[in-house]
């Protein structure tokens, strides 16, 4: 049988559409500069998309920095890997700055968050130990769930009654194996918003031997007095012992990097093979990222106008009877109840006729009947970004409630 007959036959929970939806609802292109407003198919639409949160994405002063070092060092320099050739006094400086941001003894950059979270989770456990997660931690982290030979026990997502049961049966494996435990959580959870229990989850240490691993993709910039996360947030950043971030959102670029005690990075540095067998960060995105890192810590405004915005749009939806769920942080996730011709209508509506452009998750993702549209606030949004969006929501919701919305016609371009 020939191997592909089959991708051919099952393409896929969101492939299955892609006749109807490429170009559209999957793989849209929106067009001009990063921001709140953005041309796509044509026309401005307010965008909640992005997770450009502090609206680094076209600050000035990132702009002119990525292109003055872009034009110094072209893009491909350094060559290789860090180990190889591909070390530079930028990389460690920005490790430097970013171990001093995140208040831990030392950083190691990653090239990409994806790969660089599951190296690391594949570097520090053997088959001997124990991994204890939450059931609600991005696929990255569950890619790296993958690699580990050993045993892993999955706790209720944020629940501690549950945590304490598998870290109870974990203990006892750990113990007869002659492993250790590693549990892995979120920051932020990006889907619904909320914090994870890490306050909680720290305090555990007092009755169990783990170590406690957070990836903080979506906290880092946004959370925290300084942003320097949700640990900060919850005033437990010190019990954090591996602390993985992402540049690719409040930081509006690419790369990410896990911080911790200086000689377990070191330890990560020399055996995460995702970054010992691929090339190193290049200058000009490093050299950006050491510009970014500066002015986040030294404008706390933007941080402050972020959460003015999380605010006005997340009060605005309550105050309109939306249900946002239990969301914690700026991720705003509207609940909804349809299925998938009235979500897509209603997407459509939204998009075509108030210009409005969010992500929108149904079925298989989630349960069928139920809709998530999941809005992203950013510290570039207006008054009136936000004032528009509330209307189009409270608009096209009695739409859907009132049974107006069919099957959706993606109009041609
Ligand atoms: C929670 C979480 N972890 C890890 C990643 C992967 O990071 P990157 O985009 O830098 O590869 C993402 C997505 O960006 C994420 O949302």
């Amino acid at each position: 049988m020939d191997i592909f007959e089959k991708l051919l036959k099952h393409l896929g929970p969101i492939g299955e559409h892609s006749d109807r939806a490429h170009g559209y609802f999957a793989f849209p292109k929106l067009e001009g500069e990063i921001g709140p407003r953005m041309k796509f198919r044509g026309n401005e639409k307010i965008v909640w998309s992005l997770n450009n949160y502090l609206g680094l994405a076209n600050h000035p002063e990132v702009r002119a920095t990525d292109a003055q070092a872009a034009a110094d060092y072209g893009m491909a320099s350094p060559m290789g890997a860090r180990m190889m050739s591909g070390n530079t006094n930028y990389h460690e400086q920005l490790e430097n700055e970013l171990s001093d941001y995140m208040g831990k003894e030392a950083t190691t950059l990653l090239n990409y968050g994806y790969q660089g979270i599951m190296s690391a989770i594949d570097a520090v456990v053997g088959r001997r130990d124990v991994i204890v997660y939450d059931a609600e931690c991005h696929a990255s982290i569950l890619d790296g769930l993958r690699l580990h030979p050993g045993k892993r026990y999955v706790f209720k997502h944020n629940d501690m009654e549950d945590f304490d049961k598998q870290m109870k049966r974990a203990t006892e494996l750990a113990k007869t194996q002659g492993g250790g435990i590693l549990v892995v959580t979120e920051g932020v959870f990006g889907m619904a918003g909320d914090q994870g229990k890490l306050k909680e989850i720290a305090a555990f240490k007092d009755k169990y031997e783990f170590r406690l691993l957070v990836d903080d993709a979506h906290g880092f910039g946004t959370m925290g007095k300084t942003g320097a996360g949700t640990g900060e947030e919850q005033g437990v950043q010190d019990k954090i012992d591996l602390l993985f971030n992402t540049f690719a959102k409040s930081g509006a670029s690419i790369g990410a990097f896990i911080s911790g005690e200086k000689a377990i990075i070191n330890y990560l540095r020399y055996n995460m093979r995702s970054q010992i067998f691929a090339k190193s960060i290049p200058l000009p995105i490093v050299i950006g990222h050491l510009k970014r890192v500066q002015l986040m810590r030294q404008h706390p405004e933007m941080k402050a106008k972020l959460w003015d915005n999380v605010n006005k749009l997340q009060n605005g939806l309550k105050a309109r009877g939306f249900n946002i769920g239990r969301t914690n942080s700026p991720v705003t996730p509207i609940y909804l109840h349809g299925d998938i011709p009235e979500a897509t209508a209603m997407c459509l509506d939204l998009r075509e006729n108030y210009n409005i452009f969010c992500s929108i998750v149904v079925y298989p993702v989630i349960p069928k009947g139920q809709i998530i549209y999941r809005l992203i606030p950013t510290a570039a949004h207006s008054d009136e970004d936000i004032e528009l969006t509330l209307k189009a929501f409270s608009e096209t919701k009695a739409k859907l409630d009132e049974k107006v919305y069919q099957v959706a016609e993606i109009p041609m371009v």
